[in-house]
């Protein structure tokens, strides 16, 4: 049942009611509870692994929700677009409410390590696992158990589905693909050896699309064409020309909040001057400073102390960089609706627009 644009799912999305008068966000958020028992009840039960069990119990609820779910509800979402409602069986609906977790729990995998590997103190409002009292280095098998706990939930629900082997090429092409990105990320930023002209447009762009478009917008929206039948290399094509110019955008906004979010709002405080990153402010600010403002960069990037953080933000401000911000922002939006004028032609638009209402002018 390959999608043709015009004869579509009612688009009704998250915010519609579906089955038994729940949206798809109360689905999703019933859905965890239950794979949370699954995984660490029904999946594995030899008795001596009991503390381990309960471990994996405690990683899962304190790493897995509290995010914005964006990703993990646009799999359904995006199912929603691409088969009429009379083709889409409760038993589908479940099934991309469950990979959908599978993208969360990749992403907490990824985030427990990152945040390790960038020193950071809160995420999602609440310290980062590794800080936790007496969690420490352990966090980072923690993160494996996370990742190890997605191919349980495929293989439980989707083994006997035509596209389960499409979903796991996907998944472990995906980590792969954002493993490298990470390692571009930490090789462009090496702690106390700062040198600006390691800082490029193009290795900024390079480092973005693997570290965060792949996961966070292909995989999704891929994981529920499969879903719906659609193999195409064309249509996944199509969709990722779109997808990773999103996932660009995306993260070019996380680096702005990085600097200028409101913690509180953000529910994690920036890292990215200290850790010496290969932030878009950075990269942006360099096009447009002085020789002299260069040099002032030169001597505060990259350190921890608080009065060259102060520094590298002054400098930021004299930069005027939240007004670059802005003009980039809806410059950028504007080419995205393009991309999906001309590059969605047989994909409803709405996958896509659903997915771009969602994170731009966002705040958190
Ligand atoms: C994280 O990038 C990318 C992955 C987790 C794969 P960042 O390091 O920029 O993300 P935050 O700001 O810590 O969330
Ligand atoms: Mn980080
Ligand atoms: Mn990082």
């Amino acid at each position: 049942m390959a999608a043709i644009k015009g004869t579509m799912g009612d688009g009704k999305c998250s915010n519609g009611v579906h089955h038994q008068g729940m949206t798809d966000v109360q689905l999703f958020e019933r859905q965890f509870k239950e794979l949370v028992s699954e995984l660490t009840e029904d999946d594995i039960t030899d008795p001596v692994l009991t503390d381990a069990l309960n471990r994996l119990r405690e990683v899962l609820i304190y790493n897995a929700p509290g995010g914005k779910r964006n990703r993990g509800l646009s799999v359904v979402c995006s199912l929603r677009e691409l088969v009429p409602p009379a083709k889409l069986s409760h038993d589908d609906v479940q099934r991309a409410v469950l990979v959908g977790w599978c993208i969360e729990l990749l992403q907490a995998f990824f985030l427990v390590a990152d945040d390790i590997m960038d020193a950071s103190q809160t995420r999602r409002g609440q310290p980062c696992w590794y800080k936790r009292e007496g969690i420490g280095m352990d966090a980072i098998n923690d993160a494996f158990l996370l990742e190890g706990a997605i191919y349980r939930i495929l293989r439980r629900h989707c083994r006997g589905q035509p596209y389960y082997v499409h979903l796991l090429e996907l998944f472990t092409e995906t980590s792969f693909q954002t493993e490298l990105g990470q390692t571009l990320d930490l090789m462009t930023a090496p702690p106390n050896k700062v040198d600006l002209n390691r800082f490029s447009v193009e290795r900024y762009k390079a480092i973005v699309k693997y570290k965060t478009a792949f996961y966070s917008f292909y995989l999704p929206v891929a994981a529920a064409m499969y879903m719906a039948g659609i193999e195409n290399e064309v249509e996944h094509n199509n969709a990722k020309h779109i997808l990773l110019e999103m996932g660009e955008f995306f993260q070019i906004q996380d680096d702005y909040l990085d600097c200028y979010g409101d913690p509180a709002v953000t529910g994690k405080i920036g890292t990215d001057i200290q850790d010496n990153k290969c932030s878009w402010l950075v990269v942006t600010a360099l096009g447009i400073m002085t020789p002299e403002q260069r040099k002032e960069l030169e001597a505060c990037y990259g350190h921890s102390d608080a009065v060259s953080v102060e520094r590298v933000k002054a400098l930021y401000d004299t930069l005027e960089m939240p007004m670059q911000y802005h003009e980039y922002e809806e410059q950028s939006y504007q080419r995205l609706l393009k991309l999906i004028e001309c590059h969605a032609q047989n994909l409803p638009h709405a996958v896509f627009l659903n997915f771009a209402k969602k994170i731009y002018k966002r705040n958190k």
